[in-house]
């Protein structure tokens, strides 16, 4: 008997019971008035009076576990039809909204395309820079009216005066210093002015830096090299003009325009009526910042350029307030789902 009770337990402790006609057919098989317990406790009676008491205690507990089992998987199966009860799996569901690309990141990745299919790699400097590459290697000297053209964040860090770089022309300082040429490179960066806010202006935004130098690099490269840019950047009729200005880092230098995209170069409010809207400044990197930054200038000429991100930004996509750039309103960047 002790045998048959300890087969029987671990049948029903293996049994699995999934609906409602499975738990009674348990119940009446096992609990049932004619069911194996009432069985067994009928068997009891011809078990030898001195084992009936250890018997008895076994059926006894094997009456318990059984009981215990059967209340276990019955709250099982209520516990999941009150689930299918409440949860109506035919309601639509809430979508989540995609999240779209800032419109600063999507032009910032399409000039990095451009120049990347030129052969140019992307390199990246510290936003907290110090006087030497942000101003000094790029032929500011100390008191130079030329540093004044850049309002600039400083900033103490340690012993040392630090300033938020005003430009990421600090990044070609960087690179020069680092490497050899023949070198082709880009600089996307967040930059900093001492500025205050308004449509026009704004104390960070972002710039794309150019650096090219190998032997024999002449201007008529500089000109192609941006003429491909723009045409890649908004369209094959795009047309460049170059007019001569001064940054102390080139010589000689020059302000690019763009003909203006809105209007056709017919003239409208954005160009105001001139044809055409500037994008960036460029030159021939100054023999004297190659020297600066361990580059011979005697065998090695080369260009840079740098073009705001924002201002192209505005170009492309017409916005004409620089604060939308950073007040993260959704319903602003909600429009820029499409590109790369
Ligand atoms: N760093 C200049 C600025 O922030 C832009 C610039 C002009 C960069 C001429 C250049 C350059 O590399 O050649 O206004």
């Amino acid at each position: 008997m002790k045998e048959k009770i300890d087969h029987l337990l671990s049948e029903i402790k293996a049994k699995i019971i999934s609906n409602k006609q499975e738990l009674e057919a348990f119940r009446i098989q096992y609990l049932g008035s004619k069911g194996t317990i009432k069985e067994l406790f009928n068997d009891l009676k011809s078990v030898p009076n001195e084992n009936k008491r250890e018997v008895g205690q076994l059926l006894n507990n094997f009456r318990i576990q059984t009981e215990d089992l059967f209340n276990s998987w019955k709250e099982k199966l209520e516990e999941s039809s009150e689930n299918k009860s409440t949860i109506d799996t035919s309601r639509p569901g809430n979508s989540e909204g995609i999240g779209s690309r800032h419109p600063l990141s999507l032009v910032r990745s399409e000039i990095i395309e451009i120049f990347a299919r030129i052969g140019y790699t992307v390199s990246e400097g510290p936003e907290i820079e110090d006087d030497w590459h942000n101003f000094s290697a790029l032929n500011f000297p100390p008191e130079h009216p030329a540093r004044d053209m850049q309002d600039t964040f400083f900033i103490e860090k340690g012993e040392k005066e630090m300033a938020l770089r005003t430009h990421t022309s600090s990044v070609q300082v960087r690179v020069m210093e680092n490497s050899t040429p023949p070198i082709r490179t880009i600089s996307p960066g967040r930059v900093y002015r001492n500025e205050a806010i308004s449509a026009r202006a704004h104390c960070f935004f972002h710039q794309v830096e150019g650096l090219y130098i190998d032997k024999n690099v002449s201007f008529a490269d500089l000109k192609q090299t941006l003429l491909y840019f723009a045409q890649e950047l908004f369209g094959e009729k795009a047309q460049i003009r170059l007019r001569p200005s001064y940054f102390p880092f080139t010589e000689p230098s020059a302000e690019v325009d763009v003909s203006c995209t809105i209007c056709n170069s017919k003239g409208c409010n954005v160009c105001k009526y001139t044809g055409w809207l500037e994008i960036l400044g460029c030159g021939m990197v100054d023999p004297s910042v190659l020297e600066a930054s361990g580059i011979d200038s005697k065998t090695y000429t080369g260009f840079a350029f740098g073009m705001g991100v924002e201002r192209i930004t505005q170009l492309k996509y017409k916005v004409n307030d620089l604060r939308l750039y950073s007040e993260n309103d959704v319903r602003f960047l909600k429009q820029f789902t499409s590109g790369i």
